[in-house]
């Protein structure tokens, strides 16, 4: 039997953070057991909000070399660079041909974008670009150029995904089954970790809690987690405490207890909690973080691993974009 396939990817649009990785990255690096993966570097999505070639350039380093720490082997993974498969611009203009336009009108980003400019007294596509309006395309291309049974993702890319199934199913109602209609995985205890704002955590709010960053610079931002302004005698509700929710991502079950029982009877202040959250965290990325530098440091492998990993790729998915020129007439 061949192997089922998993496919996600990150894009690098801002330094990774703890969602990324604990929502993303993680689970996607476990189906490499039973699935074959594909992970990649959507560059060109992130070319609809990056604007800055410097900031572009490093942070596609940055969003590989969290990949590399993470645990990912590129000798198991297909692991590549989105711009170094060229099919993909092309079987995502075919898709679009495909792609209600009603369909992308609900799209989530584009909705809030609408919403933000509205409330704001402006036209409602102020400054969205068509890049933005046509992103679950080239996404749905991401995935089903490649036949992914599964896609690994936080509960925010959910839509996105029933966009592309959307569209596959169009083109295969007119042309017959032959794109495969990709399902999302989300894990439920990680699908939305809150940011350090008690808000979903996003490159785009500037909460986030950063990875392999030096361990000063981590404990800051832990430091920064709001709370309310109870005092350290006070009784505290850990079911609404957005420290104790991150807490609860790495501390044992025992440690969650006891912390709660700390938050209840009082006598356990928010410092403290913090405090024993930056070592909990420190420990957890600790084993990626030279890693993490020693790529950082040597680009170049970085560049070597990505180009290897395009070949490969392209190879994957040469057989269905012959087979949708195919059907469509174009191609022989
Ligand atoms: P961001 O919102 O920071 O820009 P991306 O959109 O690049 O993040 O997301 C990359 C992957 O990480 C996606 O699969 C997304 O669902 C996941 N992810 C992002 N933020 C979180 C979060 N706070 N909790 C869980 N998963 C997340
Ligand atoms: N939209 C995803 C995000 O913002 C990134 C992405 C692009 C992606 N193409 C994909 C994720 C294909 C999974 C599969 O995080």
């Amino acid at each position: 039997m061949t192997q089922k396939i998993a496919l996600t990817g990150i894009k690098p649009s801002g330094t990774p953070h703890i969602g990324n990785l604990m929502g993303a990255i993680e689970p996607a690096i476990e189906l490499s057991d039973t699935y074959q993966t594909l992970y990649f570097i959507p560059d060109y999505h992130a070319l609809t909000s990056v604007r800055s070639k410097e900031a572009m350039a490093q942070q596609v380093y940055e969003v590989a070399a969290t990949w590399l720490a993470a645990g990912l082997d590129p000798n198991k993974a297909v692991f590549y660079r989105q711009s170094d498969v060229p099919e993909v611009f092309e079987f995502s203009w075919i898709l679009s041909c495909f792609a209600p336009k009603g369909l992308l009108n609900r799209a989530h980003s584009y909705k809030d974008c609408n919403a933000k400019n509205l409330d704001a007294g402006k036209d409602a596509d102020f400054g969205v670009n068509m890049g933005l309006f046509n992103y679950p395309v080239l996404m749905a291309a991401d995935i089903i150029m490649y036949g992914a049974d599964v896609v690994p993702v936080g509960q925010d890319q959910k839509q996105h995904i029933e966009i592309a199934r959307d569209i596959a199913a169009a083109f295969n109602h007119q042309y017959g089954d032959l794109l495969k209609l990709p399902e999302p995985v989300i894990r439920e205890e990680v699908k939305t970790i809150p940011g350090i704002d008690g808000r979903k955590m996003s490159k785009s709010y500037d909460n986030v809690l950063p990875i392999y960053v030096p361990t000063k610079k981590l404990r800051k931002q832990v430091m920064k987690i709001v709370t309310d302004s109870k005092g350290v005698d006070e009784p505290k509700d850990p079911d609404t405490c957005n420290l104790f929710g991150i807490f609860k991502l790495f501390a044992s079950k025992e440690r969650q207890a006891q912390i709660a029982e700390g938050y209840r009877s009082g006598g356990l202040g928010y410092g403290a909690v913090k405090q024993e959250l930056y070592e909990l965290i420190d420990q957890y990325v600790a084993p990626g973080r030279e890693v993490y530098q020693e790529y950082m440091e040597d680009t170049a492998r970085i560049d070597q691993i990505l180009s290897e990993g395009a070949l490969k790729a392209r190879a994957l998915a040469l057989p269905t974009l012959t087979a949708v020129r195919r059907a469509i007439g174009i191609g022989k």
